[in-house]
């Protein structure tokens, strides 16, 4: 079945002196269960496609299918509730709210969603990525980098998405963190989600079964 579904998607941004254009007709499908790799130099539209097959962005040409539904139908409490159900996403800075622990981090997808049980299950996750449930009281200042990390996929994993994309999940980690998180990755990829990472990093895509690579907003 396919999960994301991109089909002649252009992405023009309208600056005062110009316009950019950062994806040029790009056409791509993956299936459920994939692990994708999106690699490219900087400003190539990596970041750009992740923001569309995650319904952050809307392209400015062509058609975008997330779970078979085209989002270009949606209104945006639909999109809204599209992104909050279907996609989970892991940033390289990690974008923990610094004011609320580890678990009430993980919580907070699940309250908003309206979830019962919502303590037991972020728990559930932390143990599940590896982090000790001691832990969970910390704020993420007083965790590493790496163990940041762990809780924001925990999080994005809280209301059971198809998809996580996660854009240089890996780039403020060091070599051996770096490995521990894409492990992680991988397993949480064999429990089924579907998964799509931007790396500049050869290491990272390797743990990837399928590559995508852009060059000036084109996928080769
Ligand atoms: N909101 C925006 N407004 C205007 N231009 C933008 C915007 N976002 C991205 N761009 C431009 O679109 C192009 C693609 O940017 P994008 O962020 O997708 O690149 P990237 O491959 O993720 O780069 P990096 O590896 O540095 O993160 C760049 O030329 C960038 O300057
Ligand atoms: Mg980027």
């Amino acid at each position: 079945m396919k999960v994301v579904e991109l089909i002649e998607v252009t992405k023009v941004y309208e600056l005062p002196r110009g316009s950019i254009k950062a994806l040029d007709n790009v056409t791509v499908s993956i299936e459920a269960g994939e692990f994708i790799s999106v690699m490219g130099p900087s400003g190539s539209g990596k970041t750009t496609l992740l923001n569309i097959i995650g319904c952050l962005d809307t392209p400015t040409r062509g058609r975008v299918v997330i779970g078979g539904e085209d989002i270009n139908g949606l209104d945006d409490n639909q999109l809204t509730r599209l992104r909050r159900d279907k996609i989970g996403f892991v940033f390289q800075q990690f974008n923990l709210i610094p004011t609320l622990t580890a678990l009430e981090n993980i919580e907070y997808p699940m309250i908003l969603k309206g979830l019962n049980g919502y303590e037991k299950k972020a728990k559930e996750l932390l143990l599940s990525v590896g982090i000790d449930l001691r832990l969970g009281e910390n704020k993420p200042n007083e965790l590493s980098g790496g163990e940041q990390q762990r809780v924001a996929i925990a999080r994005a994993l809280a209301n059971e998405p198809d998809i996580i994309l996660a854009d240089e999940p890996t780039g403020n980690l060091d070599s051996k963190t770096s490995k521990d998180i894409m492990a992680l990755l991988k397993d949480t990829n064999e429990r089924g989600k579907t998964i799509i990472v931007v790396t500049h990093d050869p290491q990272v895509a390797s743990y990837t079964s399928r590559t995508f690579r852009l060059v000036d907003g084109r996928v080769e």
